[in-house]
């Protein structure tokens, strides 16, 4: 009896055990790599922040990614998007974390689950809800009972959810490790005592919540245990893990880098990118993350900052739309399929290094059954030649060559075959131009002249006090009497501001007195303008705007927004200058705009509102103002943009939904831009640019599941500082030409993304010359007519591929010099 019982129990424990691991992933580590069912990994990662797409365009960016070689999407969790309203929570749409996740699943990747659930990530306030801000006695990041309870309670919330999915690996899903917390690392010392036993206190609050999976916390050296402390930048190549018993992880390889409005379009190279991740391999890690592998779009108001534009392109492996951004999804997907062919040496194999002198360096990971090798230079100016195992090698300054088998070159991070995609605005229909209505913000002077706002208060007050962030924009409305008596009289009086409002717009007594924005990251500075003042009551209103909340750096969430004063009004006589502090008055407050409140731009208030908006005398510069036509979507399957060059500041609607904040208006510098940047040498965000002198933001993505494919559609623009819409247009985004640069002894892919590739403009194979559009050819060419024999491959298809060699293009007549020949070709799509 006894007997049979055991055996009944350890049945049912076997099926239970086989139940279990046929779901579950164990996913654990060691000091050399992540490991998955016991098997250490090399884990190839890039970043998609769900509500920067729309869902209807995840699953095409996750396979994307998977094509790309990835075989994981990391992802922050948007504290202040989910739970907009303390404890009312928001999953719909682009924020149905738990779909999106899912998606990830079904195309067989990994996922990392980054909760923060501070993130930074040029998001507004970094994460963080403004109500929580507004608690008594708050403070975030550090030992603080209110900040802590609901970081625990937000963070539960997401744990829950997903276990409740079954998400988590260890459950058989797709999370392999989750963040908390991020980059606490860089900030801990202003924080004191009380920094170490918060990040202490993450440590121990994410450990409780039992999921499964290990726990990462990005920048955080000397990471409490068993969190995994990881490393973000341009390179990591030089870091190592001040623990010794976690592996070398990359959570940020930044492949780009994001835009401010009034700055300029920054891009890195495929070249350095690439060099970054094989160095980083090269020199023992095994989990790299690109972040962004997709950056998208800051709809509505989500940007950070301040000043952080609608685009977060990223110059990311996926453009903004979800195009592949050639050369460097391409160049990057053939390192990745090295790297996983590499992944058992370079994850068990014996590490040796030999210098092989002027900053060249061979690595050799060897098992009893393979060797994989690389050679770095990391020289920023000398190429090499180096014989290494008997072979010479020719590797040119800062790049790696790989090595899969120690014998043969495989890929080098400088030498990029794949083609380069030139996207350009389709204008083969020509937009239809829209019939305006308008209205203005307001129909009477009121607000600005009598004042009468949503609460008072003595003195001044911080913006997101008391906005709650619910508005970019906060009127500060005060009066003063000024008898014939008062000192101030003078010819010349004005008003002094000191603000901190990312734009202010000042009125006094009705009438416009003039507006100053934030230049060069100036968030604290003075406004004088001359005004006119009268005996008796006088109105001031001042029109405080931000444009996306401080998102970085200690105590961020307490830096000043608003106008914080004082605010004076000066009179200058002669020598004698007199001031009136009116900063210690009775003030006004009155949050966000009478547009915004009665939701003009939301087609459900159309109706009501028909009748005010005008067909008559349509203005253009008028500040203020309000603006709605209709239109038809283009047609096809390309991604939609709309032109706003001629506008000035304002936020654009499209059927009601925003896709956020618009400032065309605001051009970057004429400086420092190249028209072809230095791949070599250490990149930081500002080495490579272009858009010099231009708007920083002139197009703006409108998904195209925000428009109706039949009927009509309608745009409304909220204009803030007055523009033209004449000009406004929709238009699609394809690859308008695309170029390669190929080397000889390589296969190169052309192809115009799914349109027909239509004509040759060039083609050359041997030592031609030049950049994408002025190509020529040099001193030697192969024997054949290469434009000849690309046209019968390519013209008229979806896409070719072409031996780059003499066999194909024919021996060169002349000696082509030292250098490899290479083909040049430039197509018409
Ligand atoms: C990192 C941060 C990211 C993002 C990045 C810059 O330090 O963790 O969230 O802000 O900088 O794009």
């Amino acid at each position: 009896m006894k007997m049979k019982q055991f055996n009944l129990l350890s049945l049912f424990l076997i099926l239970i055990t086989f139940f279990g691991s046929a779901n579950s992933t164990i996913v654990s580590h060691d000091e050399r790599a992540i490991t998955i069912d016991g098997q250490r990994r090399i884990l190839l990662s890039g970043s998609i922040h769900y509500p920067r797409s729309t869902s209807d365009m995840w699953p095409d960016l996750i396979s994307k990614a998977k094509d790309g070689g990835l075989d994981t999407i990391e992802t922050y969790v948007f504290w202040n998007a989910h739970e907009p309203s303390r404890r009312q929570y928001d999953f719909s749409g682009n924020l149905d974390l738990v779909r999106f996740i899912k998606t990830i699943q079904s195309a067989g990747l990994y996922s990392v689950l980054r909760i923060g659930p501070y993130v930074c990530a040029e998001w507004n306030y970094g994460g963080f809800p403004v109500w929580l801000h507004n608690m008594p006695n708050m403070k975030f990041r550090t030992i603080n009972p209110g900040f802590m309870n609901e970081m625990q309670n937000f963070t539960t919330k997401i744990v829950n959810m997903m276990k409740e999915e079954s998400l988590f690996a260890s459950q058989g899903g797709p999370i392999i490790l989750a963040q908390i917390e991020n980059e606490y690392g860089n900030v801990i010392s202003s924080y004191g005592a009380e920094g170490k036993a918060y990040i202490d206190w993450c440590a121990n609050m994410a450990n409780s919540l039992d999921i499964g999976v290990p726990w990462i916390m990005c920048q955080q050296p000397h990471a409490p245990q068993p969190m995994i402390e990881t490393c973000n930048g341009f390179y990591c190549d030089q870091y190592k893990p001040s623990n010794p018993s976690s592996p070398k992880m990359w959570t940020e390889n930044w492949t780009g880098w994001f835009k401010n409005w009034g700055g300029k379009h920054p891009y890195r190279t495929a070249e350095d990118l690439a060099f970054s991740v094989a160095r980083f391999f090269q020199t023992g890690g095994t989990f790299q993350n690109y972040y962004m592998y997709h950056g998208g779009t800051n709809f509505g108001r989500v940007a950070g900052g301040p000043y952080i534009t609608t685009s977060y392109d990223y110059d990311a492996p996926l453009d903004e739309y979800g195009n592949l951004n050639q050369p460097k999804w391409g160049h990057l997907k053939q390192l990745h399929t090295l790297l996983k062919s590499m992944e058992k040496p370079l994850t068990y194999g014996n590490i040796s290094t030999i210098d092989l002198g002027n900053s060249v360096t061979a690595t050799v990971y060897s098992t009893n059954e393979k060797s994989s090798c690389f050679i770095g230079n990391v020289n920023a100016t000398a190429d090499a030649l180096v014989n290494f195992k008997g072979k010479d090698y020719n590797v040119p300054a800062w790049s790696v060559s790989v090595i899969p088998d120690c014998d043969k070159e495989a890929y080098n991070t400088a030498r990029v075959n794949t083609q380069t995609s030139i996207i350009t605005e389709d204008s083969c229909d020509e937009p239809e131009k829209l019939k305006w209505t308008w209205r203005p913000e307001f129909t009477t002077q009121k607000t600005i002249l009598k004042g009468s706002g949503d609460l008072i208060a003595k003195g001044l007050v911080d913006q997101k006090d008391v906005t709650n962030d619910a508005s970019d924009y906060l009127w500060y409305m005060t009066r003063v009497h000024l008898d014939k008596k008062d000192p101030i009289w003078s010819r010349n009086m004005s008003l002094r501001v000191h603000s901190n409002a990312h734009v202010l717009h000042a009125y006094v007594n009705g009438k416009y007195v003039g507006n100053q924005i934030v230049r060069d990251n100036k968030f604290d500075y003075r406004f004088e303008k001359k005004v006119n003042l009268v005996h008796g009551t006088n109105h001031l209103a001042l029109l405080s705007v931000s444009v996306g909340l401080q998102n970085y750096g200690p105590f961020f969430e307490s830096g000043p927004t608003g106008i914080n004063g004082p605010v004076k009004l000066v009179g200058y006589k002669g020598d004698e200058t007199v001031e009136k502090d009116l900063s210690k008055h009775q003030w006004d407050y009155k949050i966000g705009l009478n547009g915004f409140n009665n939701k003009l731009f939301s087609l459900k208030s159309a109706n009501h509102h028909q009748l005010k908006w005008s067909t008559e005398k349509l203005p253009a510069d008028r500040m203020l103002s309000w603006y709605k036509a209709n239109f038809k979507a283009p047609l096809g399957k390309d991604p939609v943009i709309v032109d706003l060059n001629g506008l000035g500041k304002g936020e654009v609607w499209i059927n009601g939904q925003s896709i956020g904040r618009y400032w065309p208006s605001f051009n970057s510098s004429e400086d420092g831009c190249t028209e072809e940047c230095d791949y070599r040498g250490e990149y930081g965000s500002d080495k490579c640019a272009f858009m010099c002198g231009k708007p920083t933001q002139r197009w703006y993505h409108v998904p195209r599941s925000f428009l109706n494919d039949k009927g009509h559609n309608t745009i409304t623009l909220f204009e803030e500082m007055g523009g033209d819409p004449s000009m406004v247009k929709f238009k699609t985004v394809v690859t308008g030409r695309v170029c390669a640069k190929a080397h000889e002894h390589n296969k190169v892919e052309l192809s115009c993304n799914n349109r027909p590739i239509s004509a040759v403009k060039f083609a050359s194979f041997g030592n031609p010359s030049g950049l994408c559009g002025s190509f020529a050819a040099g001193t030697c060419e192969g024997a054949k007519d290469a434009a000849k024999i690309v046209a019968k491959e390519c013209v008229g298809k979806l896409n070719c591929t072409m031996n780059v060699s003499s066999h194909k293009f024919g021996s060169t007549n002349l000696d082509c010099g030292d250098s490899p020949k290479r083909l040049f070709v430039e197509l018409e799509c």
